[in-house]
């Protein structure tokens, strides 16, 4: 009896000594900077981003640079003097990084950029940054090449007016951003490679933004009528506004005009799966938020980190259809 009392003495005081030190131990400080709040996609990243670092035991706090890479720097700033263990930041301007690494190099901060590749002027410089900075993010060519797939799997390969080529309208992101420049490029890429003629009827910026990318549509439909096909957008928060249009026009997604963007918002994965919308492609908020936090956290406890880490795009099918909607959270 007294042997068992030892022993329980013994393991409580272990228990009482182990939860003391994880007591005493700071939690990580987390800063996290975010292009814009306004953008839907960024809002599913970080609203997942915060609650699972919050989950991991870090204090985390997250601002909004608003769309001005001015507000962006002074809020890492803020962060440097705060004192921070580590910073997530996705820049406004990806050319910003020439600015923003030698801060937080001389400030010691390590930092994970997401979401926008950082560009720096001499490509071979972003090698030869600071070993704590590091790149979370998805390649954008993927994401693309999905988005023409979805259309060369149509029954008509997208050319619903019969005219001999794919006649299409280009809603495109922020240009500066890898995301637009390759979703806009890879997209058509993978009709013009399976051998389709395509008829580039419109393009324009529509800045990642919904209330954009209706008047853009609308603009579009005003000036070309049945001769579309397609409309793609480099995202669904712009691809939602322009279905506003389409409908507005009296045209039916499906039937008389196709409608792809990119991202999986959970509204458009309903979407598609009803047949109001013709297909998107998931950026996995999920799987790249956690890596970002998983790799703030080792770095914050002195570890150095890969250059860039990517997380891979998937087609909406109806093949993926049910893993997708677990992943955005509609099951
Ligand atoms: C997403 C867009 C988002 C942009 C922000 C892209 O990867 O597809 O929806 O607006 O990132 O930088």
């Amino acid at each position: 009896m007294r042997k068992i009392l030892a022993l329980a003495i013994a393991m409580l005081m272990v228990v009482g000594l182990t939860s003391f030190a994880s007591a005493s131990e700071d939690p990580i400080k987390v800063g996290v900077c975010i292009y814009q709040f306004n953008d839907n996609f960024m809002t599913l990243y970080r609203t997942e981003l915060q609650r699972y670092l919050e989950e991991k035991g870090a204090v985390v706090t997250v601002v909004d640079g608003k769309n001005d890479q001015a507000e962006q720097t002074n809020q890492i700033n803020s962060f440097i003097a705060e004192g921070v263990d580590v910073l997530i930041i996705n820049l406004v301007q990806a050319s910003a990084a020439d600015a923003v690494i030698p801060l937080v190099e001389a400030a010691g901060i390590p930092t994970v950029f997401i979401n926008r590749e950082p560009f720096v002027d001499d490509p071979s410089q972003w090698d030869n940054v600071w070993d704590k900075v590091c790149y979370v993010g998805a390649d954008a060519r993927q994401s693309g090449t999905f988005q023409g797939q979805l259309i060369l799997n149509l029954p008509d390969q997208g050319d619903v007016n019969g005219n001999g080529a794919v006649d299409y309208v280009m809603i495109q992101g922020d240009m500066e951003n890898v995301d637009a420049q390759y979703r806009t490029e890879f997209s058509i890429k993978a009709l013009t490679d399976a051998g389709l003629t395509v008829n580039k009827l419109f393009e324009q910026r529509g800045e990642w933004d919904q209330a954009k990318g209706q008047e853009l549509a609308a603009t579009a439909l005003a000036q070309f009528g049945d001769q579309i096909d397609v409309i793609f957008c480099n995202n669904d928060g712009m691809a939602l506004g322009a279905l506003q249009s389409i409908k507005a026009a009296g045209r039916t997604v499906g039937t008389d005009i196709y409608l792809v963007g990119v991202d999986a918002l959970p509204e458009v994965v309903q979407l598609v799966e009803s047949g109001e919308f013709t297909g998107t492609v998931l950026n996995d908020h999920i799987g790249q938020s956690h890596k970002a936090a998983d790799v703030a956290l080792e770095l914050a406890g002195g570890a150095t980190p890969e250059h860039t880490y990517t997380v891979d795009y998937v087609g909406v099918t109806p093949e993926t259809m049910e893993y997708v909607k677990g992943v955005v959270g509609l099951e």
